[in-house]
């Protein structure tokens, strides 16, 4: 992978081999270990040592099923747009849904080569973009659509500009006006007390963490979105007990940890 911020998509699905190979997987995702070439295996190696944050992450990703997993519940035909989809499998995991996936060309590539959209449980539909330099309004007018429907950008707002930021949020609101974003936000207080020691190992490899405002929900309401749910990824993997910290101890003495890192939801204003 050229691109350093795609090469942060070996680590997620790094991360989530190892749930699924472990005696009790929380996410189970068995395609992540067949999407891990030698080039993400090497790249994985320097990351397994950051078990608080791998399993942060692995939570993060359980925390966001969960919430589609309610979607397809009440809509089994929802569109599900995947943007800075990485490896992430969840059409072929999850029931239901017409999922598109969105990055950028080398990922689209390896995923066709590895699961082929054809196989997939679900109707899915790769695109391959570079969303902070090309045009997502050009990209995506052919998926746009003013039924209620959802946007996942996982792990990727903290790679983007925040010009960039408001830019690919404004696009969105205009091609899919009843949209339910979800993605997950770091505030600029957790990125330095917590977050520090895995972002310089990322920073090695050339990916800079860009986007992590003092209350990044707060500047995303100011874009023209409604918070609707907020789920702390720290204390929600302390009580599933996948990090080895009291719940109490995040909900009660550690408030930087406990809101810095969340997973959220908004929808229009
Ligand atoms: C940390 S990975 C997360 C992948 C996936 N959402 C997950 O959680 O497993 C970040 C992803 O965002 C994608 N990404 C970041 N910036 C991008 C851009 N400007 N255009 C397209 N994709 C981008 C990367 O290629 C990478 O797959």
């Amino acid at each position: 992978m050229a691109n350093p911020v795609s090469k942060t998509a070996y680590y997620c699905t790094g991360v989530r081999m190892l749930d699924a190979e472990s005696a009790h997987p929380l996410v189970g995702d068995t395609w992540a270990a067949r999407f891990m070439d030698d080039e993400g295996r090497a790249f994985f190696d320097e990351f397994r040592g950051f078990t608080i944050p791998n399993a942060s992450n692995v939570v993060r990703h359980h925390l966001i099923d969960e919430l589609l997993r309610s979607r397809l519940a009440d809509d089994p035909r929802r569109r599900i747009v995947l943007l800075g989809a990485g490896f992430d499998a969840r059409a072929f995991r999850l029931n239901g849904g017409e999922w598109f996936e969105v990055d950028e060309a080398p990922i689209i590539e390896r995923k066709n080569a590895v699961a082929p959209a054809s196989q997939a449980a679900n109707p899915l539909t790769r695109i391959a973009i570079d969303f902070a330099h090309e045009s997502v309004a050009d990209t995506l007018a052919s998926v746009a659509t003013d039924a209620p429907m959802t946007i996942v950008m996982e792990g990727v707002l903290y790679y983007l500009e925040p010009s960039a930021v408001d830019h690919t949020l404004g696009t969105l609101q205009q091609l899919f006006p009843r949209h339910e974003l979800v993605c997950d936000l770091q505030s600029d207080t957790f990125v330095r007390r917590w977050g520090r020691p895995i972002i310089s190992k990322i920073g090695e490899y050339g990916a800079q963490w860009r986007f992590h405002p003092a209350d990044p929900a707060q500047h995303i309401t100011g874009l023209g979105y409604r918070l609707e749910s907020a789920t702390s990824v720290a204390l929600r993997a302390a009580e599933l007990q996948r990090i080895a910290m009291p719940p109490w101890v995040i909900r009660s003495v550690l408030p930087s940890l406990r809101d810095g890192y969340q997973v959220c939801t908004f929808r229009g204003a």
